[in-house]
């Protein structure tokens, strides 16, 4: 290694020509995939407070949104139901015409070349807001694999290309592949949240799918945050089951898990850049604090950086109208 003065870092530095030639990692508006927000009706777009550019929009917006995401070259979306009405078991999750349903197909038939996943979880859908079937104050495991089995298979019957179980349930993979499979959509890839934490950054997400627990928490289900080799069991358990892809959420504060996950699996690996991380720039930059665009590629540029082949972010549609850099 030669030392200064023969080696100036600096000289690489000095105009935008020379660090896009340094430059290691990079951004496409094809490595974003956008999370959008069905709700019943037509016409509908409804603005969150917490979440400024984010908005529940019935089927027949949500579809605008998206070719507009497709015409600008994002990656793909992510698609989360806000239904009619929720009970008990979450029935609005497996209803063949639900709200996600309807959407996949909606979107399907317009814009065929999207990339279309669906979250699979039943805390949209259950009254109590937990991610599945409750028995005495916790959600019963077993009982909840065949819903979540009921929800994959209905979203591939629609057209998903992507199905993304996001609730925690043990073995809940497998039994998303033998439902798959058995009804005739082995095609359907699965993207796990193998690596999900119990975050305090999910709190704008749960305003925006009206999915907050009426009571207590998902600590029993969702990962400890101080949690590293777990979250490589789960990774290889998930790969065990037949996952296709893993995806660590939130991203910011686990860029280290994401880059243990990918280097370890070797798998297509997502990150879930979530609202709170969102949230946090937009606020500080509406008060002034940050720059809100820089600061947005900035953190996106990390989540690449530790190894994410492709991140789940609000930001996705600004970024891609800013043009890739
Ligand atoms: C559960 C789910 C959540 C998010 C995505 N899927 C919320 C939770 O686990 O409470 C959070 C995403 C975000 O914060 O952006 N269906």
């Amino acid at each position: 290694m030669s030392q200064f003065p023969a080696f100036r870092p600096r000289r690489l530095r000095r105009s935008e020509a020379l660090r896009s030639v340094a430059r290691e990692t990079e951004v496409r508006a094809a490595d974003l995939i956008l999370p959008l927000f069905a709700v019943p009706g037509t016409g509908v777009r409804r603005p969150v407070g917490s979440m400024p550019g984010v908005e529940q929009t019935s089927v027949d917006e949500l579809v605008r949104d998206a070719e507009e995401a497709l015409r600008l070259g994002v990656g793909g979306v992510l698609l989360f139901g806000v239904p009619e009405h929720k009970d008990e078991a979450g029935s609005g999750g497996y209803d063949e015409d639900g709200i996600v349903q309807r959407a996949v197909r909606s979107l399907k038939r317009e814009l065929p070349e999207l990339l279309v996943i669906t979250d699979v979880c039943l805390c949209e859908y259950t009254s109590h807001g937990h991610c599945g079937v409750l028995r005495g104050g916790d959600v019963d495991n077993d009982l909840t694999l065949p819903l979540l089995a009921r929800v994959a298979a209905t979203h591939a019957a629609a057209g998903a290309d992507v199905v993304a179980p996001s609730d925690m349930m043990d073995g809940r993979v497998g039994a998303l592949r033998a439902s798959l499979d058995a009804g005739g959509f082995s095609h359907t890839a699965i993207l796990s949240y193998a690596v999900k934490y119990a975050s305090s950054f999910y709190g704008p997400f749960r305003d925006v799918a009206e999915s907050a627990p009426s009571e207590g928490d998902r600590r029993s289900a969702q990962m400890d945050p101080a949690n590293v080799l777990e979250a490589l069991r789960e990774a290889r358990l998930d790969v065990a089951e037949g996952a296709d892809m893993l995806m660590v959420k939130p991203a910011l504060s686990y860029l280290d898990v994401i880059h243990r996950v990918k280097a370890e699996t070797g798998y297509p690996v997502f990150a879930y850049h979530v609202s709170g991380e969102y949230a946090m720039i937009e606020a500080a930059a509406r008060l002034g604090w940050i720059d809100g665009p820089r600061a947005h590629v900035e953190a996106l540029t990390s989540i690449r950086r530790a190894g994410a082949d492709r991140i789940v972010s609000y930001y996705a549609r600004q970024f891609a109208r800013a043009g890739s850099r």
